[in-house]
């Protein structure tokens, strides 16, 4: 195999989704520390902690212990150059996980042992299943009491209607958790509650092995003999290809914050997740073996470091390789720019990047030149597949307090905009114009308020308005004229399209059955 090939097929890119709590930034810095990419593991942010984790980035996170923006960070393991995508676990950025799980090839769930499936976890995962990507899990907090593992497997199959194959299976839990015994490997791992981090490894000959009657509580062993055959006997068959399409996920048990079973689930997951894979354009589908250099920008972000007043498009590379100051076509723009200094990202350590391969992110600097969805392609012009806004749920006239600070203001406004943080409006026909900003959740709006104030010194005026719902329409321009001229509440993105903003589900049906010729889209993505 060629070395190009053996780059790109090392590379395993997913993401990370769970609820609030369920200890992904745990889980995060533990599989770090297994690359020897952070020194010291557990530096978990929290109420309790002064420490934050290393992928809190601004200050607003670190104010509410929440993680806002999806952060990338990126390891060695063995033979594979591991990226990590983190996701924002509150469902105010749902749009921006959505973009996030663009450029992620796997993703992995994580779950609270003690509460299963969570508001968030539904939401997150619908938005994977829509892709198709396969799904791991990871039922976290074993060394704590948590629900039947049975009944967690059933709560997955019926609120993500996903069926689960564990590979390895939990003998007791909490002051009872003795380990956990891998399906596949036939090995015991053991739980040491006095020092979890030291595991210790058996291999036995299955559930049956006599040694285990030597090393487990007998009640407990009777209940995993029992649990084991239940599994044989009426559980899932293990079926790489379900797994691979996201039809079958495969479940592993363990303790994030002890660093138990998360090395089993690491060697595991490197075995089934995908390499790269490829992505449609407007020329055909680019695989990530075709030599050219392509990729699409699926997040920016400003002001990531305080210090340093920048921004960062990340990039997704698509299919080939990236060389240092090599120069691409930026197809939007139509012109060819030099990609002088991207960037490979340990949360704030950031290092020049001097070759990167398909499935890799690099971080660019960005002096206004990319836009969400951007495509950056090497000696060709094609365009990746635009990522779609959502309907924003919330909205409000925005405007600046102090007209002195307008410039600076329209500034802020506009990164804000391209980042994809919120969406903004114009109201259409109507004097004065004003500019309406939607957001999918709330607390996106005082993100907004604290980072015009902080990054571009403008202090805002919002007034919310009782729009619920905003719909991208479409049809015969002489409909549409109608249609515009007749409808009140109209507003245009900011490509101009015309979006037409309803109170609430049954105003908007009520102006669908009146114009039944139109066609009203939930995002600009319009298909
Ligand atoms: P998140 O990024 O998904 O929001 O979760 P995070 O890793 O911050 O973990 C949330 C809490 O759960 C943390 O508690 C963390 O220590 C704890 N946690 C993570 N993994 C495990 C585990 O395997 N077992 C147990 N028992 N706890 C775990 P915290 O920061 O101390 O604060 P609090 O919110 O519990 O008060």
């Amino acid at each position: 195999m060629s070395q190009f090939r053996k780059e790109i097929g090392s590379r395993k890119t997913f993401a990370i989704i769970s609820h609030p709590d369920a200890g992904k930034t745990t889980l995060t810095e533990k599989l770090l520390y297994f690359g020897g990419a952070i020194r010291e593991a557990g530096t978990v942010k929290g109420k309790k902690n002064t420490k934050h984790a290393t992928s809190d980035w601004m200050e607003i996170e670190k104010q509410r212990g929440i993680s806002v923006t999806s952060s990338v960070m990126e390891f060695h393991y063995k033979d594979h150059q591991i990226n990590i995508l983190d996701t924002p676990g509150h469902e105010d950025f749902s749009e921006d996980t959505y973009r996030t799980l663009t450029a992620a090839d796997s993703a992995t769930m994580l779950i609270d042992a003690a509460k299963g499936v969570e508001a968030q976890t539904k939401k997150l995962f619908k938005v994977c299943s829509m892709r198709g990507i396969p799904i791991f899990t990871f039922i976290n907090k074993l060394d704590r009491q948590g629900r039947d593992p049975f009944e967690l497997m059933e709560e997955m199959e019926n609120l993500l209607g996903i069926r689960s194959y564990p590979m390895n299976w939990p003998i007791g839990m909490g002051q009872d958790f003795y380990g956990i015994y891998d399906r596949h490997t036939k090995q015991i791992e053991l739980y040491n509650g006095d020092n979890p981090s030291h595991v210790e490894v058996k291999r036995v000959s299955g559930t049956d092995d006599p040694i285990l009657d030597e090393l487990i509580d007998p009640a407990l062993l009777e209940q995993f003999r029992e649990e084991m055959e239940l599994l044989d006997v009426a559980g899932d068959q293990y079926d790489e290809e379900k797994i691979k399409s996201g039809q079958l996920t495969p479940v592993f048990f363990g303790s994030a914050i002890s660093n138990f079973g998360v090395q089993n689930f690491l060697e595991h997951f490197l075995n089934l997740a995908p390499a790269p894979v490829g992505r449609k354009s407007d020329k055909g589908f680019i695989e990530p073996e075709d030599k050219r250099f392509s990729g699409f920008v699926f997040k920016i972000q400003a002001n990531m470091n305080p210090k340093h007043r920048d921004r960062i498009a990340f990039l997704r590379i698509t299919s080939g390789k990236y060389t240092r100051g090599m120069s691409v076509n930026h197809a939007r723009m139509e012109k060819t720019i030099k990609l002088a200094q991207p960037t490979q990202f340990l949360a704030q350590d950031r290092s020049i990047v001097e070759e990167a391969y398909a499935g890799d992110i690099i971080g660019l600097f960005d002096p206004g030149t990319f836009r969400i969805g951007d495509t950056l392609a090497e000696n060709d012009n094609f365009q990746f597949a635009e990522m779609p806004h959502f309907s924003p749920e919330h909205f409000a006239a925005i405007s600046v307090k102090d007209a002195m600070k307008h410039k600076s203001f329209e500034k802020g406004m506009n990164q804000l905009t391209e980042e994809g943080a919120i969406q903004l409006f114009h109201t259409y026909n109507r004097y004065p114009e004003q500019q309406i900003v939607g957001v999918v959740g709330v607390l996106q709006f005082e993100v907004l308020e604290h980072r015009l104030l902080h990054e571009y010194k403008a202090e805002i005026r919002l007034e919310r308005l009782p729009f619920s719902i905003a719909r991208w329409v479409d049809g015969k321009s002489e409909e549409l004229e109608l249609f515009k001229k007749r409808q009140k509440n109209l507003a245009l993105d900011r490509d101009n399209r015309i979006v037409a903003l309803f109170d609430n589900e049954f105003q908007m049906n009520m102006t669908k059955d009146k114009y039944p010729d139109l066609s009203f889209y939930e995002n600009s993505y319009m298909k």
